[in-house]
């Protein structure tokens, strides 16, 4: 018998009222008739919004460079917010964490077991062989960047460098694979593939995002998942990929007291690295190096 249940497909696809239809429409339309999310206009950065968030990511990377030149061990991670502050502001920018539904500081700084969203503090000081992440995301103009690396204190073990090292793997898996027409999915399959061989776990509460216009965009860009599921990712989207992975168990609680630090349930150690990148006619674009 057939069913009166008929799938429900979410239409974020309108074409323009007395204008032919582009050939982009015809390939976005056709994804969506067959039930796929796809993406809204407003997702589809014009020329003018894709260059000021390349200018944003440029002022990103200086904020990041900046950090590199100057972190070590004996420093807080006060001081390196202090320092991204001091360099967005000295470039007419903002720092776009400052104030962002009530974060108090200008990047987070995660350390060690800390998956993401650490709070930088003048009692925590840098020591040889810890790994942190440094998170940093600029407003120039009203567009949006958004960039995180880790850094190794010193030396530290080899099971922590390989953390690091597999994470950075992870970014750069899911930008080889995020060819346009391709889906959210795809990129998070390989992602968390590539995590599990090293004996890995992929965050799962915590996921990359669209952003350019603000911080937070559509979609959500899950770093595991099925392939072909997820938002179709079209030229024109600029979107973050930001693998967190966990030596450990992948799962994460937030720590009650400040109600940001993401830390991993088994205390473990955990990385990230992050990108803000544009899907072009061929691959993406790195916006923020
Ligand atoms: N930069 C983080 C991200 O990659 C978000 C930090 S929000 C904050 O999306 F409030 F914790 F700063
Ligand atoms: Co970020
Ligand atoms: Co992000």
């Amino acid at each position: 018998m057939k069913s009166f249940f008929k799938k429900k497909v979410q239409r974020n696809w309108h074409v323009k009222s007395g204008q032919p239809l582009t050939e982009m429409d015809k390939l976005i339309m056709r994804y969506q008739n067959k039930g796929h999310l796809v993406p809204s206009r407003e997702l589809i950065k014009t020329s003018e919004q894709i260059e000021g968030i390349r200018a944003a990511g440029v002022v990103n990377t200086g904020v990041l460079d900046a950090v590199a030149a100057e972190i070590k061990a004996g420093m807080s991670t006060l001081e390196i917010d202090n320092l991204v502050y001091q360099y967005t502001m000295d470039h007419h920018a903002t720092p776009a964490c400052l104030g962002y539904e009530g974060f108090p500081k200008s990047c987070c700084t995660s350390v060690n077991e800390v998956v993401c969203h650490g709070i930088p503090n003048e009692d925590e000081i840098l020591e040889e062989g810890d790994i942190i992440n440094v998170d940093c995301t600029t407003i120039l103009n009203g567009y949006f960047a958004d960039a995180s690396r880790m850094f190794v204190i010193g030396e530290t073990t080899p099971e922590k460098q390989k953390l690091v090292d597999v994470a950075w793997e992870c970014l750069k898996i899911g930008e080889e694979m995020a060819k346009p027409y391709c889906f959210v999915g795809d990129l998070g399959n390989a992602i968390a593939k590539h995590a599990h061989k090293n004996g890995f776990t992929i965050v799962r509460d915590l996921c990359g995002h669209g952003t350019g216009n603000a911080f937070h965009e559509e979609p959500d860009v899950e770093h595991y998942g099925r392939k072909g599921t997820g938002m179709l990712l079209v030229p024109g989207m600029v979107f973050t990929i930001e693998p967190m992975v966990n030596m450990g168990d992948w799962r994460v609680f937030v720590d009650e007291e400040d109600g940001w630090t993401v830390v991993s349930e088994d205390e473990l150690p955990s990385a990230q690295w992050e990108h803000t990148f544009l899907m072009t006619e061929t691959g993406v674009e790195v916006l923020t190096h």
